[in-house]
This record gives structure tokens, sequence and C-alpha cells, in this order.
């Protein structure tokens, strides 16, 4: 019977040692010590031992259940205080930082590029981006089937045309706010710079079909290209830095007469064109392109209600994903990059 004893307490030791839980101990403890557990098994073969000996029979199964009651105690003790070591936190360690969520880049572009136009005295405007083919086209000196329009591939809404407008169209550019400004303002002086999301059925490395440009307009009297290269000049200087010269070459556009394309000298090569006697690989020419500018057409001035013998104007419109990866020195291979969403790439800027 004794070796009943010794044998149950050798087993408690081996399985008491393989438990790492609190879970699996509390299992051990019914196993061993609970109502059918192995102890009062034993006690109850006190039936089968002589008399004069049930008295330390008893005493011995008492031993083992103090015995295997404080070695349960103990290993509880062990197991908790492991646990507490794995949770433990040292609160003078200095806390992770949080992760923080930060605005779109042509948002930021987009702020500071009204904010330079704010100190001309520039009305910002978000004209539509929902559009009338009469905005976006007649009223810009491209009458119907005009072959000028082919250069701003458009998409067409499926919606009934308006008697005088025509089409609903995604604008192509943000010259339709032209007209819309003119015919809001009423009267020169009009000093206008709308910024707004533009439309155009392209999908590849250097395009996206949604894509953002702003346009200057200013009409008074007596305006002149001088004007407009001094606020261009003025913008580039006050985006990229001071270090940058503007130029307008001559080009064509049925909105304006004379027309322009705008461009800027190369920041890696500061319009030199080369880079240790190599041709600059950004620009290869020392002038990037910022958009397209010139004097309003005064056909366009009359669709605006506004006499061309008394007022002239100018305008320019410049795309902002362009001016924004021109600003960081960006030599992205694929621009679609920008709207991928792809926080590591956002996250830089
Ligand atoms: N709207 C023209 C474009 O998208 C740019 C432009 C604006 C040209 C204003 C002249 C004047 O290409």
């Amino acid at each position: 019977m004794n070796s009943d004893i010794a044998h149950v307490k050798q087993n408690f030791e081996k399985d008491l040692k393989k438990i790492t839980s609190i879970e699996e101990l509390n299992l051990l403890n019914i196993a061993y010590l609970g109502r059918k557990g192995r102890v009062n098994e034993v006690l109850l073969s006190i039936k089968d031992v002589p008399k004069e000996k049930r008295k330390i029979f008893g005493e011995s199964v008492n031993t083992l259940k103090f015995f295997i009651q404080k070695s349960i105690d103990l290993k509880r003790g062990i197991i908790l205080q492991k646990k507490d070591r794995e949770h433990y936190i040292d609160p003078t360690l200095p806390g992770l930082p949080y992760p923080h969520g930060s605005l779109h880049i042509v948002t930021y572009a987009i702020e500071e590029i009204s904010q330079i136009f704010e100190r001309l005295g520039f009305i910002r405007m978000s004209y539509r981006e929902v559009e009338w083919e009469y905005f976006s086209f007649e009223s810009l000196n491209m009458p119907k089937d005009h072959p000028a329009r082919d250069d701003f591939e458009t998409f067409f809404i499926d919606f009934p045309p308006h008697k005088e407008y025509g089409k609903m169209v995604l604008t192509p550019h943000t010259s339709s706010g032209q007209v819309r400004e003119m015919i809001r303002s009423k009267k020169p002086p009009i000093k206008m710079i709308n910024i707004a999301k533009t439309y155009r059925p392209n999908w590849d490395a250097t395009h996206v079909p949604m894509f953002h440009q702003f346009e200057g307009l200013c009409i008074d009297s007596g305006i002149n290209i001088t004007n407009l290269k001094g606020t261009i000049e003025y913008f580039a200087r006050s985006f990229f830095g001071n270090n940058r010269e503007i130029r307008l070459r001559p080009f064509h556009f049925q909105f304006t007469e004379p027309s322009f394309e705008v461009d800027v000298t190369c920041d890696i090569c500061q319009g030199t064109g080369k880079v240790k006697n190599l041709k600059c690989k950004v620009c290869k020419s020392g002038w990037l392109e910022l958009g397209g500018a010139g004097m309003v057409h005064p056909n366009v001035l009359r669709e605006g209600r506004i006499d061309p013998k008394k007022y002239s104007g100018w305008a320019f419109g410049f795309g902002i994903e362009r001016v924004f990866m021109m600003k960081q020195g960006l030599n992205v291979d694929d621009i679609r990059i920008l709207y991928s969403g792809d926080i590591r790439f956002l996250e830089q800027f």
C-alpha cells in the first residue's frame, strides 16, 4: 500500500515538470486532489490495510496530499511571476511615435500655389469639373468640329445635351473657367486663379486621366505681355526658388493671341543644359516646360461680355502634378504612383 503512495508521488512529480500554464496546472490539481483524484483513490484503499497500520497509512496519505498541494502552489507562483515579467512595461522608456496621417502632395501643392497668387491679389476659384462643351471649347474660340479640339481629348458624359451649351463633358482644362469668371465678375479688373481637376482619357507612365491644373486670368485696361511674364516669373521664383528664370516660346492656342509655351530653367544644370560637360539628363536643354499661356483672344473676351477695345488680358494654364514633380526634382518613371495610394511614396513629402 505504501508503494501506492510512492507511485502516486513519483507520477505527480513527473507530471508537474511538464506543466507550463495555469490552465494545465488547474487540471493537474483536479487529477490529483479532486474528489475522484489519485489521492482520494489511494485513501479509499485504506479498507484493505490491516487495522493496526491504518493510522500510519492515513498519515502518509495526508503527507502526500500536503506535498502535492504545496508543490502546486509553488508552481503557480513561478508561472505567474514569469507571465508578469513578459508583460512588464517600463514606464520610463520613451514611447513609440504614433503613426500620423498627412495631406496628399497635390493638396500641399495647391495650398502653396494659391498662397503665392493670393499675395498678388488673385482670387482663388475652383470651377467645374463637369462642364458644358460651350465653356470648354466654343467660348474659347474653338467652334464645333474645329481641329484644335483634338488637342484636348475629352470624356463625354452620357446626358442629354444643353440647348445652348451642347454636350456635357469632364473638362479637359481649367481654361473653361475663363468665360465663367468674366461673366461672374461682370466687369474688369479680373484677377483669378482657378485651381481644379481636369480630365483626359490617357493612362500611361506620363499621364493620368484625372489631373489638376491652375489657371491664371488677368484682365484690365492696359494689360500686356510684360505683366504676364512678370507674374509667371514671380510664381516660378516663389515656388521653385529665387535663382530661376523663365522664357516664353511662341506657340499656338485658339483662345490666346499671341500664344506661348512657358519654360523655366532647370535646377539640376542651372539652365545650361550641361552637367560636367555632359548633357543634363533631366532637361536635356537647360529648360523645363511649365505649360501654355498667352494674351486672351478678343473673341474670348467678347464671349465674356468684355469689350476687347477697352480691355486686354492674359491667361496661363499649368499642370499641378507636373510643377510639383519639377519642384521636388523628382524623376519618377511612372507618374501614376501619385495616385496609387502607396504610403511609402506619399509619406516622403
Ligand atoms: N488650357 C491650355 C492647356 O490645357 C493651357 C493654356 C491656358 C494655354 C491658358 C493658354 C492660356 O494646354
